[in-house]
Formats: C-alpha cells, structure tokens, sequence
C-alpha cells in the first residue's frame, strides 16, 4: 500500500484537490455556474449556518454525482446497533467484561458494519443530547458498502487489526495506539485486513474539541498538530444499483442503493472534515511533587455539554509515564465520581486493575459506585519505596468518560 499523505492541524481551514484532476476547486467561490470538470458542488454542514465562528464547521464537496442520485432508504437489520437504554434494568455493580470475541471469518463473514455491537449509553439522539458506546468485531472488509451516520460523530479506536479507512475527503490508515473521528453525516467505508477488533464512541449532536488547557499554557496534552486529515482522493466507478449506503438514522439502520460509487469526490474545501490522531503524540502532564493530578490531564478530546466543564463525554487515556509523586500513594486512589467511566484496554495491562482486565475486553463504572485499587495493590503501593519509575510501559487504556447515567444493552448484560 503506498505511503497515504495526510494534512495536519486540529479543526483548520483546508483544501485539497485530487492530483489526476489540477484546478478543480473552485476558485474565489463556493457554489460557481458550472464547476471545473464538470463536477456538482455540495455542502456538508456539520454545524448549525448561525452557529458563531468557532464552531461553525462545513465542508464543500466536489463530486462526479451529487449524493442524492440513490433510490430510496429501506429499513435493514438492526443487528446489535441500539438506543433503547430500557432493554435491562439499570445495575449498579461495577461491570467488567472480557475481550469481546471476534467471529472467525471461516465461520461467519462479518464487516465493519454488521459487526458493530452497542454495550451501553445514555441520553436521546432526537434531541442531540447524549452518547453510546459500541464495539466493533469484523473480520471482512466492506464491499461496495459505505456508512454515515445522522445521528453524531464516531470516534473509533482500534484494538487489534488496522482499519483503511475511505472516506469522501481522502483515504486514512487507522491502527491500534491511533484514533480517528468521523463527524456526522461523512460516508465512509472500512477495510480489515484481520479479525478486527475496536472501540467506538458515538456522541449525538456535538463535536468532539480539544481540551481548553488552562494554565498548562498554549502547548501541552494532544497538540493541534499532531491530527491528520485526509487528502482528496476519488473513484470515477458506475455500477447500476452496485452501492449500498447503509445510515443510522435515530438509531435505526436503513440502505440505500445507486449506481455511483460514494468516494467520487475529486475536490474539497472546509473546516469539517474527518481525521486521525496517533495517542504517542500525547504530551502528559504529571504531578512532580506530590498527590495526583485529576485523570482530566489525561484527557485527549472533549465533547462538551451547555454546561461550562460538564462533558456529555471526554476521551482519556493512560499512556506510558514516569511516576515521581514523593509521600504519595501512586496508583489511581480510592474514588466514587458523579461520571460514568467506561474503560477499555489497547494494550498491556493497567496499572490500578491487575486481573481480569484484558485487552479487546472493557469495564463500566457508574455514577457514584465506589472503585479503586485491590487489596494486594493497596498493601504494596503503601510499602514501596518511592523511587522514580516507569508507569504503563507498553499499555495503553483508555477511559470514555460521560456526565450522563449510562445504561447497558441487553446485548452487553448478556454472558461474557
Ligand atoms: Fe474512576
């Protein structure tokens, strides 16, 4: 596969042009008599029009057919994509599951799509207020099938198997200890090159942000930088009723069918775009003294709610780190929190949940259950010497956290 280019920046102004087609953006305006080449101007709005500068988000699409050319929507099996939260009754105890297991691809052929299997969430995707958490467990990469999603943003993490990714915008290559985000409304269509699995968090309504960094300063925890857009990139391919687009649409799935394939544009310009980020990038702030830090300096992207510094979810990880904190207990501390904390493991081992814990697996703890350390971390995190070390070396964990009250699936209460 050649080397993919990306254009890097965090939520910028950009325009990128196919190469095998030179001039093809418009110049000096959006929406011109006829476009260069022939091509259909469209709008992707991935903000309301009067939304203030700093978050009004769109996109213009230069494209060999316009989106609309597809015959209708029809309703499709919902698989074990959900947003009922009232399947089970809510459950206090905090929750661990096992790696999820992914289908061998002898037995049963699974793509991005119908892999996908929603473990809990909360709140309403008609009133664009709330989130879910699904994983994804695939073992065959799409074919000829695209996805967008009406209801909110994924941003998808990777466990185990790469992900290409094609989008309208360009191509991405996704691995694990990277991340990438697909805002609303962008098609997009996943090959897996193994059993494949993942982590999704889908946020309705609202886009994920960088953290404001307070008196960290202008520099620090994920660098604007360090996030990578795709470049345009097209197929000019026709196939009558060849491609399927599949969308979720108030939690439901529906598709559709044309005759064009849905990467067929060849230009674009705008500021809402989809992109990747790779989570060793991420510059860790830490205690150097004593006590801890709040886990929000951990914290890489933030969705946020109307509530000044209340998010409908936040995006942590735990990478690796030295750990200097003098007269301190190290290990995460004995904690209830008014936030639902779903966990999940990329690689290695976490620092605070020695057993049972596994990569491909995850935990929920929710508003205010009691969690921390076992008994025979306690006993010997209290009796170390405290020495500078080494903390989650080849680990990577990863916590969304949520202010809303997350309910599991009947799915996720299921045997695991
Ligand atoms: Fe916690």
């Amino acid at each position: 596969m050649a080397e993919l280019k990306y254009i890097s920046g965090f939520g910028n102004e950009c325009a990128s042009e196919d190469p095998r087609c030179p001039g093809a953006l418009p110049e000096g305006q959006n929406n011109p008599q006829v476009c260069p080449y022939n091509l259909y101007a469209e709008q992707l709005s991935g903000s309301a029009f009067t939304c203030p500068r700093s978050t009004n988000k769109r996109s213009w699409l230069y494209r060999i057919l316009p989106s609309v050319s597809h015959k209708p929507f029809e309703s499709v099996d919902q698989g074990h994509v959900t947003h009922n939260w009232d399947e089970v009754g809510p459950d206090p105890n905090q929750l661990r599951w096992k790696p999820f297991e992914i289908p061998k691809a002898s037995q049963k052929k699974v793509d991005f799509v119908s892999g996908l299997h929603t473990l809990c969430g909360a709140g309403d995707i008609r009133s664009n207020n709330g989130l879910a958490v699904h994983i994804f467990l695939c073992n065959t990469s799409m074919d000829r099938r695209c996805f967008y999603n009406s209801d909110g943003d994924f941003l998808i993490v990777p466990q185990k198997g790469k992900l290409l990714i094609y989008t309208e915008f360009g191509k991405m290559l996704v691995q694990p200890k990277e991340i990438c985000v697909i805002q609303r409304g962008m098609r997009f269509s996943i090959d897996v090159f193994e059993e494949t699995r993942g982590y999704i968090l889908e946020v309705y309504g609202i886009h994920f942000e960088l953290p404001d960094l307070g008196p960290i300063g202008a520099n620090g925890l994920a660098n604007p930088r360090d996030f990578l857009i795709p470049v345009a990139w097209y197929e000019d391919l026709q196939v009558p009723g060849g491609f399927t687009v599949i969308n979720k649409y108030q939690g439901k799935l529906f598709a559709a069918k044309q005759d064009v394939s849905p990467f067929n544009v060849v230009a674009w310009h705008g500021n809402y775009t989809p992109y990747k980020y790779n989570l060793e990038n991420f510059m860790v702030i830490n205690s150097v003294a004593f006590d801890h830090a709040d886990p929000s300096i951990f914290t890489v992207l933030t969705a946020k709610s109307v509530r000044p510094g209340v998010a409908i979810a936040d995006f942590v990880i735990f990478p690796p780190r030295w750990g200097v904190a003098e007269k301190t207990f190290r290990p995460p501390y004995y904690h209830r929190n008014c936030m639902s904390e779903f966990m999940g493991l990329i690689k290695g081992h976490y620092e605070a949940k020695q057993g049972g814990f596994l990569p491909g697996g995850g935990s929920l703890h929710s508003p205010m259950t009691p969690h921390g350390p076992d008994a025979d971390c306690f006993e010997k995190a209290s009796k170390a010497r405290l020495v500078p070390e080494r903390i989650a070396d080849g680990t990577m964990a990863f916590m969304f956290e949520s202010s809303l009250s997350m309910a599991v699936t009947r799915n996720a209460a299921g045997p695991n």
